[in-house]
């Protein structure tokens, strides 16, 4: 049963980095997946999981959360289009729960090549082999874009590719939910005020 706890700090990225950081100690599993909801032109939502990878800083300093995609995928066809999303953490073990509106852009190109670069050659490969949300005929031609892209760069540096990148978060509106007994649950909303945030308690 979840404790009582919730006192949250003025900021609430601090606030998300506290219960993540709790999720990860607690070894919950997959603790960094979130559900990243967009919704097309015409007004269609859409909800996938994405990893969670850190945050990228405005020029003000503000941190939004940031994920690595596809800039031809679904997502980011939907994004281009409508760049309002939510993203909805989800901890079951914790009996907490994450909820983030805002507008999404881009990251710089900088930016995603310099995480690029950390992830394992093998992602890079896919990245490059994959094109994501596209129709494919079948898993053959998958691993034989593969074999292709790994033979392509054997021996040199994988470079980022152009369609590939972040996106970050600028989050308006954050809540944080943390179940309790007799369905007497914890919510706090943070909504931006200017450079601030103005914050509620909302009833379960
Ligand atoms: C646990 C988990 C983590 C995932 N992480 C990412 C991610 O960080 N980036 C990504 O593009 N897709 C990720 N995916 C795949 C997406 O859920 C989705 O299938 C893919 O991005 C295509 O989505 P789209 O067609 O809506 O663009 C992840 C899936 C799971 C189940």
């Amino acid at each position: 049963m979840a404790d009582h706890e919730f006192h949250l700090p003025e900021d609430p990225m601090d606030g998300l980095l506290e219960w993540l950081e709790k999720a990860r100690l607690d070894a919950i599993p997959e603790h960094i997946a979130m559900t990243l909801s967009t919704v097309s032109s015409e007004g269609q939502p859409s909800a996938r999981i994405v990893y969670f990878k850190g945050f990228s800083a405005l020029a003000s300093g503000e941190r939004c959360p940031r994920f690595f995609t596809n800039y031809e995928s679904q997502k980011s066809r939907e994004m281009n289009e409508n760049p309002r999303v939510s993203l909805l953490f989800y901890w079951p073990a914790q009996w907490r729960q994450v909820r983030i509106e805002g507008r999404v852009e881009k990251v710089s190109d900088e930016e995603s090549n310099a995480y690029f670069q950390t992830r394992a050659r093998g992602s890079r490969i896919g990245a490059w082999a994959s094109p994501q949300s596209s129709v494919i005929k079948s898993r053959e031609e998958l691993e034989a874009r593969v074999n292709e892209v790994a033979e392509r760069y054997e021996g040199k540096e994988i470079p980022c590719p152009p369609f590939w990148g972040g996106w970050r978060v600028i989050p308006e509106r954050v809540e944080f939910w943390h179940g309790g007994e007799s369905r007497l649950h914890d919510r706090e909303v943070f909504t931006r005020a200017g450079r601030g945030w103005t914050r509620a308690r909302l009833a379960p």
